[in-house]
């Protein structure tokens, strides 16, 4: 087991990719502490990982508000005791239309759920990992943030400032015994996200969803999506000793698409 006796915080873990994190952690050994806005995902994931023997425990929240994180971090507590692996990963994708008709309270929003909360989760629980002098911090970032796709400004721009935060955090960390670090996924197309996401371009593009998809995947070395089972892998690999000199640094599950 890579992560025994360890307490992981993944946020947006009541579905998706940070469902399948969640459910290969506590296979893993960890305690996992859940939070989303959906109570009903969050109790079946508790649930699903309850039966399987692992130990999972939730909070509802909206991340996009400060005291939202707050609540987590100190119910994350309350019921571990502490926090020993962080992973933000909760968020949307925001509206998929060109900057000049970008509506400004959306782009704060898309900003608010991932960058901002990555930042303040960050910042509650790095004094409590500084004082034990340990703790790995896993930044869900995005292939946005290293290409260029059209319609997507505040996701590119979070997802790109994700990686930025990862760095700074692992500068000021890394002699403190904290790691962290950053995963940029490809389409993982079974999420409610990606779904939603590959509907409105096609919408826009004026094209079939099958032919969207199709021409996307074509750019892919591999020329198939992920999944998130690949991407948990990779989480796990990065919040374990597996990867215990690995700092500052984003990697990318795309199958093939940004090479830096
Ligand atoms: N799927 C992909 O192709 C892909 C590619 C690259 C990166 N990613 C990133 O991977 C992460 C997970 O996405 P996914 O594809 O698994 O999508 P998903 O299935 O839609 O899951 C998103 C999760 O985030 C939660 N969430 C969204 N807004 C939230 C908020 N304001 N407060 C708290 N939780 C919130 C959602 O729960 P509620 O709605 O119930 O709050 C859900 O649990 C995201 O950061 C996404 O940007 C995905």
């Amino acid at each position: 087991m890579l992560l025994k006796n360890q307490i992981a915080l993944i946020t947006g873990s009541g579905r998706g990719i940070g469902r399948a994190i969640a459910q290969l952690f506590a296979k893993q050994g960890a305690a996992v502490f859940l939070a989303s806005r959906t109570e009903k995902e969050l109790a079946a994931v508790v649930q699903e990982i309850s039966e399987g023997g692992g130990r999972a425990e939730y909070a509802t929240a909206d991340l996009a508000q400060e005291a939202a994180c707050v609540h987590v971090v100190a119910a994350a507590r309350e019921r571990f005791g502490r926090i020993d692996i962080l992973v933000n990963n909760a968020g949307h994708y925001g509206p998929v239309v060109p900057i000049e008709e970008y509506a400004l309270a959306e782009f704060d929003r898309v900003i608010a759920v991932h960058l901002r909360a990555a930042f303040l989760l960050s910042k509650l629980v790095l004094a409590e990992m500084y004082a034990r002098g340990s703790g790995v911090i896993l930044n869900i970032s995005s292939l946005s943030a290293k290409a260029a796709y059209s319609w997507g400004s505040a996701y590119a721009a979070a997802k790109a400032g994700m990686l930025g935060l990862t760095r700074v955090t692992a500068a000021e960390a890394a002699r403190k015994g904290v790691r962290v670090n950053a995963i940029c996924p490809g389409p993982v197309r079974e999420t409610r996200m990606s779904k939603e996401l590959g509907a409105d371009l096609a919408k826009r593009l004026g094209i079939s969803a099958e032919q969207q998809l199709a021409g996307f995947l074509n750019g892919l070395l591999q020329g198939r999506a992920q999944t998130a089972e690949e991407i948990a892998r990779a989480a796990l690999f990065l919040c374990s000793e597996q990867s215990s000199a690995i700092v500052g640094q984003s990697i990318n599950v795309d199958g093939g698409v940004a090479f830096y």
